[in-house]
């Protein structure tokens, strides 16, 4: 197949091995079937130094972080959790659906590996449940949209790549306001769905941008034909659980909270905007209300203060 045609007529360019020429840019963090030791090391050193990165930014915002109530929506594999409670913060909280470091699935092993470098890196080697005993930590399993907690009981709130992932992503705002404190700090990171990776891996085809492009129906159509219908289901599937909103939707709806945005930074991939210069004709054919910058911001880094319920 060279050619796509959508539902309206419109044809778009099939280019063979575009999903792994994207897919192959940026090593994963999380660990995969396979990894060797120093894949782990690597990871370690990678999640531990983007961790402090973190830490950085938000001790430039909150004063005495060192006394704070930290709590980390969509924690994932609790190492943000795990450097903030070792280095800076006075109590740390992660919560997510899942916990990979307590799971007894697939994940855990892997999960409690990297945890135990990035720790190792920290305190002097020691086994997991030890030195998670004795850090400032905690982890709940909990629905952002649904927190168990009572108002105003944290002073900073961070949630990295998980607001893609979160829905109704207003509800989930609604708690995030309610449980910090007023004048309390939130940072979240979004990958946009509309740039090029943010559709996540299973989303990427051989059209490029077709996230961008397609209808989910044209989306689902084309991954029947050309890799089978259970394909078809898996990858759309996967983009039907994820946010699908455009910058300036993402702006509407933190606008429309109780916060002040103190910072607001949309940044531009190379990487995406080399290749949306190979590939021109994207531009052309966008879904309703996506817009060039959409393609090619792959990281929305937002700053809020909140300022009242
Ligand atoms: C891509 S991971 C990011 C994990 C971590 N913040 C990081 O930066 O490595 C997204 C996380 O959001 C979590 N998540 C998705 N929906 C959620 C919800 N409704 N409530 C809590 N966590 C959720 C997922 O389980 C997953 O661990």
């Amino acid at each position: 197949m060279t050619t796509f045609t959508r539902a309206d007529g419109r044809p778009v360019r099939v280019v063979p091995g575009f999903r792994d020429r994207v897919l192959g840019f940026r090593p994963s963090v999380t660990p995969r079937p396979g990894w060797t030791a120093a894949d782990y090391e690597r990871a370690a050193d990678k999640k531990l130094a983007r961790a402090r990165r973190l830490v950085a930014e938000i001790a430039r915002r909150h004063d005495r972080l060192d006394r704070a109530t930290v709590l980390d929506v969509g924690c994932g594999d609790g190492i943000t959790c795990l450097v903030l409670a070792s280095v800076a913060v006075g109590r740390a909280v992660g919560v997510d659906l899942r916990l990979p470091l307590f799971e007894s699935d697939a994940t855990a092993a892997p999960a409690r590996r990297l945890a135990e470098l990035v720790l190792a890196r920290l305190h002097s080697a020691g086994r997991l449940p030890t030195t998670l005993a004795r850090l400032p930590v905690r982890f709940v399993r909990a629905d952002a949209t649904r927190l168990a907690f009572p108002d105003a009981c944290f002073d900073v709130l961070v949630s990295r790549s998980a607001m893609e992932h979160i829905a109704p992503v207003e509800r989930a705002l609604a708690e995030m306001a309610r449980v910090v404190r007023p004048r309390g700090v939130i940072h979240l990171r979004v990958d946009p769905y509309f740039w090029l990776r943010g559709c996540h891996k299973r989303g990427l085809v051989d059209i490029p941008w077709a996230h961008a492009r397609l209808s989910l129906a044209d989306f689902r159509r084309f991954v029947a034909e050309s890799e089978g219908a259970a394909m078809a289901a898996t990858r759309c599937g996967r983009l039907q659980t994820l946010n699908r909103l455009t910058l300036g939707q993402w702006r509407a709806v933190i606008e429309a909270g109780p916060f002040e945005v103190l910072e607001w930074t949309e940044e531009p991939s190379a990487f995406a905007v080399a290749l949306l210069e190979e590939y021109p004709e994207v531009g052309d054919s966008l879904a309703d209300g996506v817009e060039p910058r959409d393609l090619v911001d792959g990281r929305l880094e937002i700053w809020l203060r909140v300022t009242g319920p």
